[in-house]
């Protein structure tokens, strides 16, 4: 019966038209493109792909990932949208399904009542003038539908009996309380209500901020049917579409902060509902984000909830940027102190995930003397070896977070690599990664391996560079062309590219993922992308800083092609039948290479002097 029913959605749906709402694709062969987030459709498989993220899957997958909603509510969806009449299968789904719907109801009651509570009721003067107060315009309290719940222990229940919402309806929605004397009265008294809605804007919980003295400052509903703590995010459904235009999500801890920042013009700002960072939440972040910021308080328990945080984010495809507040201060009380500027620029210093949690170990480690830098970088390593790295992190992902520990770090992504399979070795307890499975080797994978990492990761942020910006500079162009002959898919996509160029300076990205066929280089470009994306400051960096970035990539494609000049070096001056010539240009270059290189690249200069060179 289900997989009927989901066979006959899926019939009825045509996977071209449901991501053609969201995406504008291009044909490509039988196949179409899209940009942004470059999802390919493959109409005969009735399969999606996302160039950027990686996300994949079918149209219930489709509809499940930008809509931000579970596999039934998909296929709800999708059945609603091709006119096919769901039934509920068995009586226990019927009978949830309407108790659903009863409690969609009496929070919808609610959540109406709550509001002309606080605009006209007289027993909300105080509420009014606490909302005022704390700087909430009118417009604010219009768009996230605040209210008040008044100070007495049946006012919801009586005047939810004069519209016909039974007692039973507002126990299942969590809104009364019953005591262990079987008497039910209100839950949220004398507080100003937030509704928390699900990502397409229907209430399914509130919080409730006490305006008297309650110990309990904030009181959330409890877990319902339809409300789950560690799923939802406060103001998920006002911020979607701002996150999925600017492809960045904020992240805070309270209700009044997101409230006031969105007030303030930060318009994709999302809340947890008091407890910690959860998988569920970072994963309706992706794909639509790739930049997180997650705020936290300067507090030691701040600084506990980032390092955990920290932890969850590093598993996933985004770029994940921690923002610690100064002075126990919160966005809210920053942005009344000094301003949304304030906040912003706190938001251009945020220090990536990574970043965060290198600091932090560095602060630990460093207390002992610069001579302590190598237990940094290894208990570093082994953190992330064993945290994201343990288990459920596919080849490519793993390869992400490396790239980014050795740009940190500027270690070479070999050497890390090196200490990962250590370090995993060492903790025999941790689970072993799943051994990679042919099918997820794509063709680029085979034309890289064997390649340095340092090598691979340079020549695919430039051309992510020269794809990003749409322009292939003549510098970069040089510098991609003395790689490409190590692997034969760069010659193909730089020669592309250089098409492309002919025809129009400013040619666009659509452009070329239009002209690509073969697989091989879409999995290249696709990883140039992801790989470009991740790097830290890209989208919020200013115009002037885009040169910069421009020639470091450039740069350091020429590093690492001297460093593989650099091992051929060697054998020639060792090489005794060479003549004593030769020997000697040999050496003269090789030591011009490693002082070059090491100008370039700093803390190359460290790992010589640890002798691990
Ligand atoms: P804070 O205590 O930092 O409060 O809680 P706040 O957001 O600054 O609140 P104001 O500015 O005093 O109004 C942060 C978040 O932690 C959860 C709530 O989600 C709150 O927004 N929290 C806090 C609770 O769930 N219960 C509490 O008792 C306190
Ligand atoms: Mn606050």
């Amino acid at each position: 019966m289900h997989n009927s029913m989901k066979e006959l959605v899926l019939e009825a749906t045509d996977i071209v038209d449901l991501v053609g709402e969201r995406v504008t694709l291009h044909r490509r062969g039988r196949d179409y493109v899209g940009l942004c987030p470059f999802h390919e459709v493959v109409p005969k498989k009735k399969l999606f792909k996302c160039f950027a993220c990686g996300a994949g899957g079918d149209v219930f997958k489709f509809v499940m990932l930008s809509q931000r909603v579970e596999f039934r509510e998909a296929l709800n969806i999708l059945a609603k949208r091709a006119g096919i009449a769901l039934k509920p299968e068995t009586q226990a789904d019927r009978a949830l399904a309407a108790k659903r719907d009863l409690i969609r109801k009496s929070l919808d009651w609610a959540r109406s009542h709550f509001r002309r509570e606080l605009a006209e009721s007289d027993s909300a003067r105080a509420a009014r003038a606490y909302a005022a107060h704390r700087g909430l315009l009118d417009e604010t309290i219009e768009k996230f539908a605040l209210g008040f719940a008044a100070d007495d222990w049946s006012g919801l229940i009586t005047a939810a009996g004069r519209v016909g919402v039974s007692r039973d309806d507002l126990l299942a929605a969590g809104l009364v309380v019953t005591s262990e004397s079987g008497r039910t009265y209100d839950k949220f008294r004398n507080r100003l209500m937030f509704p928390i809605c699900d990502g397409q804007g229907r209430v399914v919980a509130f919080g409730g901020r006490t305006l008297g003295d309650d110990p309990a400052k904030y009181m959330n509903s409890p877990e319902t049917p339809l409300f789950s703590k560690s799923r939802i995010l406060y103001a998920m459904d006002v911020a979607r579409q701002a996150i999925e235009k600017s492809r960045q999500a904020i992240i805070v801890e309270g209700y009044v902060d997101a409230v006031m920042l969105h007030q303030a013009g930060f318009d994709n700002v999302v809340a947890t509902l008091g407890t910690a960072l959860t998988e569920a939440h970072v994963k309706q972040l992706i794909p639509a984000a790739e930049t997180i910021f997650m705020c936290f308080d300067g507090d030691a328990a701040g600084l506990k909830a980032a390092d955990r945080a920290v932890e969850i984010a590093l598993s996933h495809p985004a770029d994940v940027r921690v923002v610690v507040l100064p002075d126990d201060q919160d966005p809210d009380d920053l942005i009344r102190a000094a301003g949304p500027g304030a906040f912003k620029s706190l938001l251009h210093s945020a220090i990536g995930a990574l970043e965060f949690k290198w600091n932090s170990i560095r602060t630990v480690v460093d207390a002992g003397g610069p001579a302590k830098q190598k237990e940094a970088i290894d208990s570093f390593i082994r953190f992330v070896a064993q945290s994201g790295l343990s288990g459920h992190l596919d080849e490519t992902s793993q390869a992400v977070v490396i790239g980014r520990i050795s740009d940190l770090l500027n270690v070479p992504t070999r050497l890390i690599y090196e200490q990962v399979a250590t370090a995993r070795g060492a903790s025999r307890r941790t689970p072993a990664a799943p051994a990679p499975t042919s099918s997820d080797e794509s063709d680029y994978d085979e034309s890289v391996r064997g390649l340095p990492g340092g090598l691979v990761s340079a020549v695919e942020e430039l051309f992510g560079f020269v794809i990003g910006a749409g322009s292939l500079s003549e510098r970069a162009d040089q510098h991609l062309a003395t790689s490409v002959c190590y692997c034969p898919p760069w010659a193909t996509l730089l020669g592309t590219i250089r098409r492309l160029a002919e025809l129009s300076e400013a040619w666009s990205q659509e452009a070329l993922l239009a002209s690509l066929d073969a697989p091989d280089i879409c999995d290249l470009v696709s990883r140039t992308l992801r790989r470009f994306r991740s790097r830290a400051n890209y989208e919020h960096c200013r115009p002037d800083d885009e040169q910069t970035l421009h020639d470091a990539l450039c740069a350091r494609v020429a590093a690492e092609m001297e460093l593989l000049r650099i091992q051929n070096i060697p054998s020639k001056w060792r090489d005794a039948n060479a003549t004593r010539e030769a020997q000697q240009d040999a050496f003269a270059a090789m030591l011009r290479i490693k002082q070059r290189r090491s100008e370039c690249l700093p803390t190359e200069r460290i790992l010589w002097r640890m002798g691990r060179r």
